[in-house]
């Protein structure tokens, strides 16, 4: 009878809003495809549930809250009014993979009043996009709440099956597993997998999963469930009902068992639901970014998409190290090497950034306390301020300066947060003392203050102190080890990237990540936000450093090129060793020519967990850059270059596997090649296993059109 009476609903035209105590409101996104139903439960719980183009994407589903103060549950409730709207504006991002984004949405607005006699009111706001649903709770200044204490939200996000799942374990500080592959009735993150080498983890439930999650029906839907707009909340879990396949939020909670203490007027963050039937539109959407605050930075000319190179692949690859006493921490070897971020080292990667147009400069382990960092659960590691004797601050920033380029800085906090919070204005007024623009952050460890977790209300707080104080400095930032992002960069545009997931760092020392991981983090982790994935490895075996060493990055070398353009960031580092690169300059041409900041991005293709290919147009220019990754499959394609400008000839420089490569066996054997293409030409791609293929296609001149090959 209920599911009728939605459909009857599908046929609508205009949107129709009934009244709840009527049993149902039912609305459509712009372009009618998806429609979102509220509705209640035959006990009196409110409910709510999501199709696109007639097929279930969330089933019936609860939504409310369990207050510990006052001590109230929220689930049943009168519809007091329901108001519906919509909006359709256009926007220009600082930066981004686009430079003008859509916004256009139906909105209804729901204003409920508690049921149980608590005389609590709160509203529900639901946003329907063509690609999905966005909704939030707010809760609204009143008399019968002011300070509140939230004990669960109780959110559902019921699945209509047992879908194909992308996923890693639900955890309180880390989001740096490996993914699993699995439908859902198989999810069982007992253990944690990939987690060994993780320091800081705080698994709890076998059938808790993280967010971003990208499912895939068996009618063909892909589904991805994230939040938006994480401010002044902890971050969600979801754990699995295995029974019914409905996942319930489960919020980190705090030192207390608490999950968030809040004050009237408050909101929380968009829960989000992105869904089409074709991947490539999951990949493509901007439902997220739109949900978040516009930016709070007035003049942003100071914000700068760019390239670094690093003192920091020779630490995790075990050549020197970030201790002053040659201690290694990070590869986790007794044996004591040199200390890298010396004055002299510093001046060869500064020389190297100069001469090949790199903007940035990473330097790690410049500052005392890295010789009693790691492991510990010391709040007072780190001042950074206070350089290592060998590292000479003046010296090196005249010298960045007389050369065009500028260090990136870097805190590691070791997590201990407090004394972060201390050090801040000092390190940041340093930096601007010395000429750095921008800084890396960085939380291994345990948290400090003693009972928190990476990903609870306390350190989400943090999080977004960082981007704002640094904003207020001129300061971009770099997070690694935060929250997952859901969005803040387009608030604080300042926030170019983080890390939040398993970076390449973990091909340098672990077990390392699976050839199908970069297929899968776009549709995960970078649905949220830019990465710093740091790709650009072309010493791909770690023997070459030590012979009794087994790691290895999981690609190819050209795969590692592609990455530029399929794992979307604004800060990319080109972050193997100077020297392995000036081996291999013209594999390197493709990291120097292509752009972190684009007008126009086209998802050519995209399977979760296969390939990916992507091409982006440069902002400003007539440049584009094709990005085409595999996972462990070996893959041909055909691809049109019908994105080009019609009648105009362009100059392919294709980099791509050579015949007999691959990930295991050869996987730093490339060919590269040249030729004219235009808007006709059908380009033709082979990935090696492990593989990827990265082109560029820059505008030719007469001469070039006349004299090199036409592809064919
Ligand atoms: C982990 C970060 O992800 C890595 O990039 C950094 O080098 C180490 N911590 C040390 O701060
Ligand atoms: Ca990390």
């Amino acid at each position: 009878m209920l599911l009728k009476r939605l459909f009857a609903g599908i046929l609508a035209v205009v949107i129709s809003l009934s009244v709840y105590a009527d049993q149902f409101i039912n609305l459509h996104s712009p372009d009618g495809n998806m429609l979102l139903g509220i509705n209640s439960r035959d006990n009196g719980d409110l409910i709510y549930r999501v199709f696109y183009k007639g097929k279930t994407v969330i089933a019936p589903s609860g939504l409310g809250f369990k207050l510990n103060v006052p001590a109230v549950s929220l689930l049943k409730f009168t519809l007091a009014s329901a108001d519906s709207s919509i909006t359709d504006e256009t926007w220009k991002p600082v930066w981004g993979e686009q430079s003008s984004i859509r916004n256009s949405y139906r909105q209804l607005l729901l204003k409920l009043n508690d049921k149980s006699g608590s005389g609590i009111t709160i509203n529900v706001v639901f946003r329907v996009f063509n690609d999905g649903v966005g909704f939030r709770y707010e809760f609204p200044k009143q008399d019968k709440l002011n300070h509140f204490v939230i004990g669960d939200e109780l959110t559902q996000f019921g699945m209509n099956g047992d879908h194909k799942a992308f996923w890693i374990p639900g955890d309180y500080d880390t989001n740096e597993y490996g993914y699993y592959t699995s439908n859902l009735s198989k999810v069982d993150a007992s253990g944690g997998g990939f987690a060994q080498e993780i320091h800081a983890k705080t698994f709890f439930d076998k059938n808790a999963v993280q967010t971003p999650l990208m499912m895939k029906s068996n009618e063909g839907l892909y589904i991805n469930i994230h939040e938006a707009a994480l401010v002044n909340y902890p971050a969600m879990n979801l754990v699995l009902d295995k029974s019914n396949f409905t996942f319930n939020a489960h919020l980190v909670p705090d030192a207390e068992g608490n999950k968030a203490y809040l004050q009237t007027p408050a909101v929380t963050p968009w829960r989000t639901i992105v869904v089409s039937d074709k991947a490539t539109e999951i990949l493509a959407s901007k439902l997220i970014l739109n949900l978040n605050e516009p930016s709070k930075i007035a003049d942003p000319s100071w914000i700068k998409p760019q390239k670094m190179v690093g003192v920091w692949w020779e630490m995790h690859v075990g050549k020197s190290s970030w201790d002053y006493s040659g201690g290694q921490v990070g590869s986790q070897q007794a044996t004591k090497v040199p200390h890298g971020a010396n004055t002299a080292n510093v001046k060869r990667y500064i020389d190297f950034a100069a001469k090949q147009g790199i903007e940035g400069i990473l330097v790690e382990g410049w500052n005392t306390g890295w010789e009693d960092w790691f492991g510990q659960w010391k709040e007072d590691v780190f001042d950074f301020v206070t350089p290592y004797p060998d590292f000479d601050v003046n010296e090196l920033s005249a010298y960045a300066k007389s050369k065009g380029v500028k260090i990136i800085m870097h805190h590691e906090t070791s997590a201990s947060t407090t004394n972060y919070e201390r050090w801040m204005d000092t390190a940041y007024r340093f930096m601007k003392k010395y000429g750095y623009d921008a800084v890396k952050t960085g939380y291994v460890g345990r948290i400090i203050p003693r009972g928190e977790h990476h990903d609870g209300q306390w350190m989400i707080r943090h999080y977004e102190r960082v981007a704002k104080k640094t904003a207020d400095y001129h300061i971009m930032v770099d997070m690694h080890e935060p929250v997952r992002p859901t969005g803040m960069h387009r608030t604080y545009p300042n926030f170019l990237a983080c890390e939040a997931a398993r970076g390449n760092e973990f091909n340098a020392w672990s077990v390392g990540n699976m050839p199908d991981h970069e297929t899968i983090l776009p549709f995960t982790r970078l649905m949220g936000g830019p990465m710093d994935y740091t790709p650009g490895i072309f010493k791909i075996k770690m023997n070459y450093y030590n012979p009794e060493k087994k790691e290895q990055v999981h690609t190819t070398l050209t795969k590692q090129l592609a990455l530029y353009v399929t794992m979307y960031s604004p800060l990319q580092m080109a972050a193997d060793l100077p020297e392995n690169y000036e081996a291999k300059m013209d594999a390197f041409q493709f990291i120097k020519d292509v752009a972190v900041d684009w007008d126009d991005t086209k998802v050519l293709d995209a399977e979760p967990g296969d390939y990916i290919i992507i091409a982006r147009k440069a902002k400003g220019k007539d440049s584009w850059f094709m990005g085409a990754i595999t996972d462990e499959m070996a893959r041909n394609f055909v691809t049109s270059l019908n994105f080009l400008d019609a009648g105009k000839k362009y100059v392919a420089m294709i980099y791509r596997d050579a015949d007999n490569a691959s990930w295991n066996d050869n996987p730093e054997a490339y060919v590269i090649e040249k030729f004219i293409v235009d808007s006709k030409t059908k380009l033709k791609l082979k990935l090696a296993s492990g593989g990827g293929t990265a082109v560029s296609l820059i505008l030719a001149t007469a001469e070039e059109a006349r004299q090199l090959k036409k592809y064919k």
